[in-house]
């Protein structure tokens, strides 16, 4: 990533924090299905922002790597991980040179972060049984834009796996889905 668009990211990041208001929210794809998660294990936030979603999935017991370009974005996180309370490791990177190698985790979420290039990378980090959680913008319900996911798109990144559910409309797309760990399944080659 470009040092302008790092900086343009900071600078959004720093002004939500001088707004305040930060709190801990599940994935949105999860909201009133919370009881997909895995009992426990390894989290992976793709993108983590100001670790809503990180510091939310350390408080339901996961062992949390948190994952974004902006330190400004991570130090938010930070302070929100000690006022909840929780550990998160957050892991300053820079996602255009692919996912950090770390392991396996027993949940992936990435939300409202969209490369299709990292796709096959998601579904590689996802262990056996894990589940996988994105939500990206979408151009259905939109119209086309730059960053905007066309009709279909995360089906077919995903589809191999197990699709737990799957919408697209408004504007956003998201999917939830398990690996069942079948070597077989095509979305891990
Ligand atoms: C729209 S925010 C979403 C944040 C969070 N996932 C959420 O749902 O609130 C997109 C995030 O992606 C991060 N980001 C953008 N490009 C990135 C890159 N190349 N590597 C790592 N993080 C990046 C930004 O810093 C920002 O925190």
């Amino acid at each position: 990533m470009a040092d302008a668009d790092r900086d343009r990211w900071d600078s959004r990041h720093a002004a939500a924090v001088a707004a305040g208001a930060d709190g801990i929210a599940p994935p949105d794809a999860l909201r009133g299905r919370t009881e997909l998660l895995p009992p426990g294990g390894r989290a992976l936030d793709v993108a983590c922002g100001r670790g809503a979603v990180a510091v939310w999935l350390a408080a339901q017991g996961f062992a949390v790597d948190a994952v974004d370009v902006s330190p400004v974005a991570l130090d938010a996180g930070r302070r929100l991980a000690a006022r909840e309370g929780v550990p998160v490791r957050w892991l300053l990177h820079d996602l255009d040179a692919g996912l950090p190698d770390a392991g396996t985790y027993d949940v992936v979420v990435c939300q409202r972060f969209r490369d299709p290039a990292r796709y096959p990378e998601l579904v590689a980090r996802i262990a056996p049984g894990g589940l996988l959680v994105v939500t990206v913008l979408s151009e259905v319900g939109e119209g086309p834009g730059p960053f905007r996911a066309p009709a279909g798109e995360l089906r077919a990144a995903f589809g191999a796996l197990e699709v737990l559910h799957h919408v697209e409309r408004d504007g956003e797309a998201s999917i939830v889905a398990r690996f069942s760990g079948s070597a077989s399944t095509s979305a891990r080659r």
